[in-house]
């Protein structure tokens, strides 16, 4: 038996949680069935609370734009039926490429009352992983900006035959040639309500990457909204008064699950910031908009904790109660510190693409600093270990394996979109493998320990080495490549190339420059390696595969440039006290 899970409350022990009880919280659709889209807008306003702010957009120039819960029913329904026009049946597949504006979550709600499939890809993807991802999902209508269209799509839109309809949302002027405006359809529909879809309905399709392979494509259904729902309440304790800001990038899990849907099921008011991080703007937009829920990463914690406690409080309002972290470990001076400088320790959160919604966390009144904290309830995990292929759940106290979750949890992912292969290789005997090595104290607090595979985490976000590999191979110059993480103060890790050349090139500065922007030009910033480090040969198992962790090693162990003397790392350089 895998450990049956206390929660981390201080009264977790006593703490009873039935899905089936929980499951009453949702509205469900009137004549039956479940859409995200009516639990997240439409419900709200049916329960008389269409009135209550839902979005405080910011643009970069802090213009605010204000959404309540009746304009997003109302937008969404509009963006449904333009789709629905276009030609969208029940489970096609509807791309967003937007940064965080109003028109995301338009486009997710929309989406998903038309019974599509909504597919969020990063802004800071190149042509190359947005062809491929685009590829991949079979999309039939992609939602965009005309700046991002311009920019990384219009090159490879003779590629994509399937993608039928390209719908901009002006930046100015007109509309990109063979491209719809999106003011103008929404300005041409009659809002409509969410179709009938079933809980077990495809609504999600999110890409992750694997370390071999294409990206592989997380596919969630319309049930997830109860995790989401259940999940925001343990940990964050959130309800319809609070004002929540998550700084995820749209493109990623954390933008759709706890950016757009956890909030908005809960009635809360979320704040959308279209900028990047900034210290001062942050604890700006922290103080002046009154949050009261802050999620974020380590590695914007650590940017912050570069400029010091001190100019966190001199921000510092009590308006907030909760500030939690995902993606990455989150050490315990990050969390001290956050209660030093922000009034609240960091609450250090665990979940993937695949869980669909946190499973594991610290909570309010129990924090375990450094752990992920405790399996939330309802939530059913196990620590694995294989010996000669057979499974072993380990039961004693300080056991370390993989981190495994009952295969029954409401919002786990349904499938890697069309490969039964790699979905079936992540289960056995009834529980999902997440691919985490954790070990877990006496206490039932679970610490990270790392990755079995050899994924490149760099600002909380999964990079596949594979994919790296693939796009530096298109560069005549390049023999062999194997791309692993290197160790980083900030971001955790930042993916660097170990090259080889083919004959008649030169490894030297300038090859390495070309190449540096190359993938750069091909993958964009969020997957482009930082350094290129030339080599003879690549070392290689007797099959033939690129022995990635050695690599690891030596990429570990090459200074970093821009601090040669390792000051970085001395403890207490982030503290002004
Ligand atoms: C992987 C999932 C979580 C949604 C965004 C990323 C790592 C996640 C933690 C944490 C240590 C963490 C794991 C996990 N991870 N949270 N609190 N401590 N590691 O989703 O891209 O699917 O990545 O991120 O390795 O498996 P993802």
């Amino acid at each position: 038996m895998g450990q049956a899970n206390s929660g981390g409350h201080p009264s977790a022990g006593c703490e009873t949680f039935d899905w089936d009880v929980a499951r009453r919280m949702l509205a469900g659709l009137p004549g039956g069935g479940l859409n995200i889209a009516h639990e997240a807008a439409d419900r709200h306003v049916a329960d008389g609370n269409g009135h209550r702010p839902a979005l405080l957009c910011l643009g970069r120039r802090y213009e605010r734009r204000q959404l309540s819960y009746l304009d997003l029913a109302d937008g969404s329904g509009r963006v449904a039926a333009f789709l629905q026009r276009l030609g969208l049946n029940k489970g096609d597949v509807v791309a967003v490429l937007l940064d965080r504006s109003a028109e995301f979550f338009l486009a997710a709600l929309g989406t998903w009352k038309a019974g599509g499939v909504f597919c969020p890809l990063f802004s800071a993807f190149g042509p190359g992983p947005l062809k491929s991802r685009l590829e991949l999902a079979r999309a039939r209508v992609l939602i965009t900006s005309s700046g991002l269209y311009q920019r990384k799509v219009a090159a490879i839109r003779a590629a994509l035959p399937e993608l039928t309809h390209v719908v901009t949302v002006a930046e100015s002027g007109e509309s990109p040639s063979g491209c719809l405006d999106f003011a103008a359809l929404m300005a041409a529909q009659t809002p409509q309500p969410a179709i009938a879809t079933a809980e077990s309905d495809p609504a999600l399709l999110h890409f992750t990457s694997g370390t071999a392979g294409t990206p592989k494509g997380a596919i969630h259904s319309h049930r997830c909204v109860l995790s989401l729902l259940v999940s925001a309440r343990q940990v964050f304790d959130l309800t319809a008064d609070d004002v929540y800001w998550c700084t995820a990038d749209p493109g990623w899990v954390t933008g759709s699950a706890y950016g757009i849907i956890a909030p908005l099921v809960n009635g809360c008011l979320s704040v959308v910031d279209e900028a990047e991080f900034d210290t001062r703007r942050w604890y700006g937009i922290l103080k002046d908009e009154k949050v009261t829920v802050w999620y974020t990463t380590p590695t914007n914690i650590r940017l912050m904790m570069r400029f010091g406690a001190a100019l966190a409080r001199s921000y510092r309002q009590n308006s907030l109660r909760v500030a939690a972290s995902v993606g990455e470990p989150l050490n315990r001076e990050a969390v001290a510190w956050g209660e030093k400088a922000l009034g609240v320790p960091f609450l250090d959160t665990w979940w993937q693409t695949e869980t669909g919604a946190i499973a594991i966390a610290n909570r309010a009144g129990c924090t375990h600093p450094g752990s992920m904290g405790k399996p939330l309830p309802g939530i059913e995990t196990a620590l694995i270990t294989f010996e000669h292929g057979r499974l072993s759940v380990a039961e004693q106290p300080e056991a370390i394996g993989e981190l495994a979750l009952k295969a029954n949890l409401p919002s786990l992912f349904l499938g890697y979109l069309g490969d039964p292969a790699r979905t079936e290789a992540s289960f056995a005997d009834g529980w999902y493998l997440t691919g985490d090595q954790v070990r877990r104290d006496a206490a039932g607090c679970i610490w990270f320990v790392g990755r079995s595979d050899d994924m490149i985490k760099s600002a909380a976000h999964t990079i596949g080495p594979f994919e790296v590999e693939c796009a530096l191979m298109n560069h005549p110059a390049v023999a062999e490549t194997g791309v692993v993480g290197k160790p980083d103060l900030l971001l955790r890790e930042v993916p660097v190339a170990f090259v080889s050349v083919n004959p008649g090139f030169e490894a030297g500065e300038s090859l390495r420059l070309e190449l540096l922007s190359f993938a750069r030009q091909e993958l964009g910033s969020a997957l482009a390696p930082r350094e290129i480090l030339f080599v003879e040969s690549l070392p290689k198992t007797n099959t033939g595969k690129i022995m990635r962790r050695v690599l690891k090693a030596k990429a570990s162990s090459e200074p970093d440039e821009d601090d040669p003397i390792g000051t970085a790392l001395c403890p207490g350089r982030f503290d002004d006290e």
